[in-house]
């Protein structure tokens, strides 16, 4: 479904992803953990070319690039089948909700406003924001505002949803309701890859955990290995935390 094969990223001559081999499955949910400045976010902004990767291949879906020769019309290709949700929700402030979730379906999937609409209002029914359509964010709490950004992510039916730290701008009390959103998603069989901090979290709905260091994926597996049984120091080490 999603394979990276030998990424390499650099930034000003310093490298910072240094050979990364990823396969994602459909339906499969992916975490990867491990310390800061480890390349994770870096990582998850290649799949949709935010970054731009001085080596290597992708395939997502029915497309295959490789970095090195890759046209304008490809990149708009892989952001059609991808969809981010940011740390930090990233929705338009003067836009209510509903509108929030239908831009990119009729910017990107040029749908009529009416269909937008309807999709809108089904996938906020499913993150539980159907009584906040007419709301602007800022009448939102943060986990209210980051489920609507996943609504919004939901509404152009990607092949892989990417998820950066989506709880981690949170208040403690808020963390939950946006992690319930995301374990349904999960279980709704959509394709996912999640950088995550929340460790209790990603052994329970990942179906594969990736352990990053330093630029490299040090060991990947499903979670029980990584968390529970893993033969690696580094790996222990950092899961330990
Ligand atoms: N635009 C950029 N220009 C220069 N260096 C960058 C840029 N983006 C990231 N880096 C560097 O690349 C490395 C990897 O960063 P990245 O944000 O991918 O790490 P991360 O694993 O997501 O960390 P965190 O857990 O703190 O979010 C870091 O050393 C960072 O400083
Ligand atoms: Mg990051």
């Amino acid at each position: 479904m999603l394979t990276l094969k030998d990424l390499h990223v650099s930034f000003n001559g310093n490298e910072v992803l240094k050979g990364i081999d990823l396969t994602v499955n459909k339906g499969d949910v992916v975490s990867l953990i491990g310390p800061s400045g480890t390349g994770k976010t870096t990582l998850l902004r290649c799949i949709n070319y935010l970054e731009k990767p001085s080596k290597g291949e992708i395939s997502l879906a029915d497309i295959h690039l490789n970095y090195q020769s890759i046209r304008k019309k490809d990149v708009l290709n892989l952001r059609r089948k991808t969809a981010m949700v940011f740390q930090q929700y990233n929705l338009f402030k003067n836009k209510t909700v509903v509108e929030n979730v239908m831009e990119a379906q009729m910017v990107v999937q040029k749908k009529s406003k009416k269909e937008a609409y309807e999709k809108g209002i089904e996938e906020l029914e499913k993150v539980g924001l159907q009584d906040k359509i007419n709301s602007y964010p800022s009448e939102l709490s943060g986990g209210q505002q980051q489920r609507v950004s996943i609504a919004r992510a939901l509404a152009v039916e990607p092949e892989v949803i990417l998820f950066d730290e989506p709880t981690s701008a949170l208040d403690p009390e808020l963390v939950g309701e946006v992690l319930k959103v995301i374990e349904h998603v999960a279980k709704s069989g959509m394709t996912i890859v999640l950088v995550t901090h929340e460790m209790s979290f990603a052994q329970k709905i990942s179906t594969k955990v990736a352990f990053m260091d330093k630029g490299r994926i040090v060991e990947e597996g499903p979670p029980a290995q990584i968390f529970t049984n893993s033969t690696m120091e580094r790996t222990k080490e950092f899961v330990k935390r």
